[in-house]
């Protein structure tokens, strides 16, 4: 498992990236954030040369009350056909939670492949302060025994 700054990704590795992000993803993989936002993180385990399993993470910020709190959002999850239902996603989540400094956690999903690593629908976050129904989608995970909160929270800057 490598947990690895997307500054210091060398071409050689971005090649491999692509690679799975297509298998995974194929077509939507051009849609996704990774091609409007490059991540802060990305988190991979290797296996004879190729990435197996793979997720990106983000820097963000939600408000709060008017106050800013940093968390990370998690994007593109995703593991190779032949290597799936074998716990590597699950491995590259508990992953995250040891990123220093962060409270909360955030990620746009499915909950049958998250609900086991701890992240749940709070359905409270709204991707717009002016937007008037919550996204059902986002799925949150809280570090460091912090409570999630009962307001209204509003992602700053573009989904991930
Ligand atoms: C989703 C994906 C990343 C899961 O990767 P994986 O390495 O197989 O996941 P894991 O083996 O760690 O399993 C994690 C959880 O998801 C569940 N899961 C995995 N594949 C599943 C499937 N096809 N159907 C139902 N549940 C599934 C596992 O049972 C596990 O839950 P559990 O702990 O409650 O048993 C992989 O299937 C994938 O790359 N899919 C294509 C890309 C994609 O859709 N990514 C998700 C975007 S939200």
């Amino acid at each position: 498992m490598t947990i690895i700054l997307s500054e210091d990704v060398t071409p050689d590795l971005e090649i491999k990236f692509r690679k799975i992000l297509t298998i995974c993803f194929g077509e939507i993989f051009r849609n996704k954030s990774y091609n409007h936002e490059i991540p802060k993180w990305r988190i991979y385990i290797e296996e004879n040369n190729k990435i197996i399993s793979y997720l990106a993470l983000h820097e963000k910020e939600f408000l709060v009350d008017n106050v800013y709190y940093p968390y990370l959002g998690i994007a593109e999850v995703c593991t190779l056909p032949e290597y799936r239902k074998q716990g590597l996603a699950k491995l590259l989540l508990k992953e995250v939670d040891c990123i220093p400094e962060f409270n909360y956690i955030l990620l746009i999903g499915n909950e049958q492949y998250y609900r086991s690593s701890g992240f749940y629908y709070p359905g409270n976050v709204f991707v717009s302060a002016i937007a008037s129904i919550p996204k059902s989608n986002v799925m949150v995970k809280c570090l460091h025994e912090q409570k999630w909160f009962d307001n209204k929270i509003v992602l700053i800057d573009r989904e991930f």
